[in-house]
């Protein structure tokens, strides 16, 4: 038999580079190294035939090269290791195919538009101030003014506690009572939050929604300086720079003067549609000059002290913006609805 290693280690290297993945390098292990076919194997198995002489020459090369070769195996199982896949497993796997979504949830539209509202307010320096969704009777009501036989108070709008004297807040505005008892004027502050009516509900009214509440209290604060701010605030809420807004007379028992506050119809830009009723403009909150005797039922002196308050439905904005006809679907939670914004 003759036997030439030079032969067997030149081809045998090359195999070995050429190997692409973990089959290509067990198919070269069984090919050499293997216990029956192996070719470097049957030569170290016919070593013991061999005369003497020949087999000390090629007995420590023969033991050397499968050595050699183990180790190499080794070394390029490592080198491919970290390609992971074989090039059959790379075939299969389409890397242009679009990637599986995930879904991925986003906050309400209403805390949307809060948080918006909010970053208005702020950028005009005014604090955000929150207060309690169960509320006294008198935060609620006796500190604003609200007369004792105020049909507000009623079973009917008020959702009462067991507990005397409490209740689920009805409106944002106690909040400026209990912010005026901590704080002494100048200032202004916001307050967004949840409000409870005990009302039957249908499109337009729901037993629990958003309010924003606005107070500012200084030195020669008046309903023009309302009127600015307000206009500021709903032409970035609802991207309008155009967009203009007035007072009707109203009354709250907490202001006087009390105002409505109207604004151009988005949807005609005021020259009549059925979404304003033909008038041009769309009612969105309350406001007025704080009454002096709730200033003082808060502790400020309203000789020195004199301001504006403002509050509203933050739901009805909502419904403006995205055209959204019925209120409910605010709080049902169907995903088809929530997933547009
Ligand atoms: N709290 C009133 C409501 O729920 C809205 C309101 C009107 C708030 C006038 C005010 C205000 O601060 O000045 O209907």
């Amino acid at each position: 038999m003759e036997i030439n290693l030079d032969q067997l280690q030149k081809s045998a290297e090359e195999e070995l580079n050429g190997a692409k993945d973990a089959a290509d390098l067990e198919r070269f292990r069984v090919a050499y190294l293997g216990r029956k076919e192996g070719k470097l194997n049957a030569i170290l198995k016919s070593l013991k035939d061999l005369p003497e002489s020949e087999r000390k020459v090629v007995g420590p090369r023969a033991n050397a090269l499968r050595q050699y070769f183990e180790q190499k195996i080794e070394e390029r199982v490592r080198e491919l290791e970290p390609a992971g896949l074989s090039e059959g497993e790379k075939r299969r796997i389409d890397v242009t195919a679009p990637a599986k979504r995930l879904p991925r949830g986003h906050l309400h539209p209403i805390t949307q538009l809060m948080q918006k509202a909010t970053a208005i307010f702020s950028s005009m320096g005014f604090d955000v101030a929150s207060g309690p969704e169960v509320e006294t009777e008198y935060y609620n009501f006796d500190a604003l003014n609200v007369p004792k036989d105020h049909p507000a108070r009623d079973m009917q709008d008020t959702f009462w506690l067991d507990v005397s004297g409490l209740l689920m807040r009805t409106q944002t505005s106690p909040v400026q009572i209990r912010y005026m008892e901590k704080h002494k004027p100048s200032f202004r502050m916001i307050a967004p939050g949840k409000v409870f009516r005990n009302e039957a509900t249908d499109a337009t009214h729901e037993a629990q929604f958003y309010q924003l509440e606005g107070l500012m209290i200084g030195k020669d604060v008046s309903l023009a300086n309302l009127k600015a701010i307000l206009e500021v605030f709903y032409r970035n809420l609802l991207d309008d720079q155009k967009l203009k807004i007035r007072f009707r007379p109203s009354y709250f028992p907490f202001v006087e003067p009390g105002v409505e506050t109207d604004l151009t119809c988005f949807k005609c830009r005021g020259k009549g549609c059925a979404v304003c009723k033909r008038t041009g403009w769309i009612e969105v909150m309350g406001a007025g000059m704080v009454h002096p005797k709730v200033l003082e039922n808060a502790g400020i002196d309203a000789r020195e002290w004199s301001g504006f308050a403002f509050g509203g439905g933050l739901d009805r904005i909502a419904m403006i913006k995205y055209e959204i006809d019925d209120i409910r679907l605010l709080y049902n939670g169907d995903l088809r609805f929530l997933k547009q914004f």
